[in-house]
C-alpha cells in the first residue's frame, strides 16, 4: 500500500477516467447518485474528499469496500429507490461483511439516526454539509462504531475542493456556486434537506471555471436552488457588508464566468421567478457565450394554489416574468416544473395550469404528482386530498399537452441552423453525433470527421419531440 503522493486513476461508473493527485490506499469507492444536479455535483465533492485519503472510484460495486449512496428525499418514490437498492447492497454486504455503507445527501439529512436503526445495513450517515467529515467516519466505523454527521452549516460550500469529474464526457461540467434554500416553498422538503441559504465566494467559482475550461471543457452550469438569490458581500436586506470588497449578484457573477473564456457556454439552473430580474435577462443577451435557455419552474398556472405553495409570484407576475425573456431575447428557450394535484386543488385550478402550458409553449417540462413530504408547511397546514386517480389523470393530461409544445417547437426549429456544442457519440448509432444548441434542445447528426468538445454549425432537417434530426452545414 502505498501513501506517497502519486497520480491515482478516478474511474467514473460510466464516463472516462479522470486522474487526481492523492495518496492510494488499495480502496475502492462506489458511489451511486440520486436526485438533482447539485447532489451530482456533490458527488464529485465527496469523491475528491475521499480521493485525498486514498480511495479510487469504482464502477464495479463488487470489488468496492465502500459503497455510498448520494440519495434525494424530493418525494416518496425518490426515497422508495434508495430503500430498494439498500437492499440489494444487503445481499452484496452478506457475501462480503467487511464492506461498509453509507447514506449521503438528503435522505440522511431527513431521517438521520433513524437509517442506522430501520436499516440495520447502514454504517455511515452524512448530511449534505458534512462530508470533509466522511475520511473520520470511516475510520471510526472501521473501528467497530457506527458514524453519523448530519449537522447543518451556515458557512459550508466546500468552496475550495475542486471536484473529481465523475461520468465526465470531459466536454460539460457543473459548478455548484451555492447551498442551501430560504425559501420554504410549502410542498418541499430541500430547506430541511439542505439547511440555510449561502453563496460561495465568486473568486472560487471564477477559478473553478477557468480550471474547467483549461482542462479542455467547453460548458459550465452554474448550480443553485435558487440562483436569482446568489448575493456576495450584502446581506439579504441588501446591505453591503463590507465595503473593501466588492459586491456581487446573480448577474454579475453570470458576467464573470462569462469572460473566462468566449469558447466556455455558461448554463443555469434554477431560476426563481420572484426573483429573476431584468439585468439578469440583460447580461444573458449581452453574451454569445450564455445560453439562451431558462429553467422557470411555474409549478401552477393558478395564483391560489401558488398562494398554497407559497411560491412568493401570482401567475400574473410569473407571465410578466415570461414577457420579459421574450422581449429581451426572442429566441430563448424556457422550461419549467409542474406539480399536478398539489393539496386542495380544484378542476378549475387545475385547469389555469393546464392553460398556462398553452400561453407559454414550454420548450420542455418535468412533470410530477404531488408527494406530501414530512415537516413540510403543507403536510402540516394542508391535508393531502386529491385523490391518486384524479393526480394521475391531470398529469397525464398535463404530458400530453407539454409533448404537443416540445413536437410543436421543435419543428419550429426545423430548416434552422444552429450553433451546436459536440457532447459524445449518440447512444442510438455509434455512427452519429449528439449535442446542444444554445436553446438546449439536442440535436443528433453524422459523426464524419468532426471532434467531441468543438462547435460545429448543424441545420435541423427532421424532429421528434425530444430530438433534432440534423445535417453539419460547411463551414
Ligand atoms: N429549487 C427548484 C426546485 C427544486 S426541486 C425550484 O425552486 O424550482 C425540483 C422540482 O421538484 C420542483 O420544482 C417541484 O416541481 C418538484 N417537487 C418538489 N417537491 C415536490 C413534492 N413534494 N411533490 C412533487 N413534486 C415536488
Ligand atoms: Fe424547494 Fe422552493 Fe427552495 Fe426550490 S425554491 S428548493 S422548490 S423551497
Ligand atoms: Fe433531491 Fe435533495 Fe436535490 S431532495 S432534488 S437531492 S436537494
Amino acid at each position: 500500500m502505498s501513501m506517497g503522493s502519486t497520480k491515482v486513476l478516478e474511474e467514473s461508473k460510466q464516463g472516462e477516467a479522470t486522474m487526481v493527485e492523492g495518496p492510494d490506499n488499495g480502496k475502492k469507492l462506489y458511489l451511486e447518485s440520486y436526485g438533482c444536479q447539485m447532489n451530482f455535483s456533490d458527488s464529485e465533492i465527496v469523491a475528491s474528499i475521499l480521493a485525498k485519503s486514498g480511495y479510487t472510484t469504482t464502477r464495479n460495486a463488487e470489488e468496492a469496500s465502500l459503497v455510498l449512496l448520494n440519495t434525494c428525499s424530493i418525494r416518496e418514490n425518490a426515497e422508495q429507490k434508495v430503500r430498494n437498492r439498500l437492499n440489494h447492497f444487503n445481499n452484496t454486504k452478506k457475501k462480503n461483511p467487511e464492506l461498509l455503507i453509507g447514506v449521503l445527501g438528503c435522505m440522511a439529512e431527513r431521517l438521520k439516526a433513524q437509517l442506522l436503526e430501520e436499516e440495520k445495513l447502514v454504517d455511515i450517515v452524512v448530511g449534505p454539509d458534512a462530508y470533509r467529515d466522511l475520511p473520520g467516519l470511516v475510520e471510526e466505523v472501521t473501528d467497530g462504531r457506527k458514524a453519523v454527521n448530519v449537522l447543518l452549516s451556515r458557512e459550508e460550500t466546500y468552496a475550495d475542493i475542486n471536484p473529481v469529474r465523475l461520468n465526465s464526457n470531459g466536454v460539460t461540467a457543473f459548478i455548484s456556486i451555492m447551498r442551501g434554500c430560504d425559501n420554504m416553498c410549502s410542498f418541499c422538503v430541500v430547506p430541511f434537506t439542505r439547511g440555510r441559504e449561502r453563496s460561495r465566494d465568486p473568486e472560487s467559482i471564477v477559478h473553478e471555471a477557468r480550471y474547467l475550461h483549461q482542462e479542455g471543457y467547453r460548458e459550465v452550469t452554474l448550480l443553485g436552488q435558487n440562483v436569482d438569490s446568489y448575493r456576495w458581500n450584502v446581506t439579504k436586506k441588501g446591505e453591503v457588508i463590507d465595503p473593501e470588497k466588492e459586491t456581487v449578484n446573480f448577474a454579475q457573477l453570470m458576467e464573470k464566468v462569462a469572460l473566462v473564456a468566449p469558447d466556455l457556454r455558461i448554463r443555469f439552473s434554477t431560476s426563481h421567478p420572484k426573483d429573476m430580474t431584468d439585468d439578469v435577462l440583460h447580461t444573458m443577451a449581452r453574451y454569445d457565450n450564455i445560453c439562451k435557455y431558462i429553467h422557470l419552474p411555474v409549478q401552477s398556472g393558478n395564483t391560489d394554489v401558488l398562494k398554497r405553495m407559497n411560491r412568493g409570484y401570482s401567475r400574473e407576475w410569473y407571465m410578466n416574468r415570461i414577457d420579459a425573456i421574450r422581449r429581451i431575447m426572442p429566441d430563448c428557450a424556457i422550461s419549467t416544473d409542474i406539480i399536478a394535484g398539489f393539496c386542495g386543488e380544484t378542476d378549475a385550478e387545475h385547469a389555469d395550469t393546464v392553460s398556462i402550458m398553452k400561453e407559454v409553449e414550454y420548450e420542455f417540462a418535468y412533470m410530477f404528482k404531488y408527494s406530501e413530504r414530512p415537516k413540510t408547511l403543507a403536510e402540516r397546514k394542508f391535508t393531502d386530498d386529491v385523490p391518486e386517480a384524479v393526480k394521475q389523470s391531470r398529469l397525464e393530461e398535463i404530458i400530453k399537452v407539454q409533448s404537443a409544445n416540445s413536437l410543436k417547437r421543435n419543428k419550429a426549429s426545423v430548416g434552422q441552423t444552429f450553433e451546436v456544442l459536440v457532447e459524445g457519440v449518440s447512444k442510438k448509432s455509434d455512427g452519429k453525433l449528439f449535442g446542444r444548441n444554445t436553446q438546449n434542445a439536442v440535436m443528433v447528426f453524422d459523426r464524419g470527421d468532426i471532434e467531441v468538445g468543438t462547435y460545429v454549425n448543424v441545420k435541423a432537417v427532421d424532429c421528434t419531440s425530444a430530438t433534432l434530426i440534423g445535417e453539419v452545414v460547411q463551414q
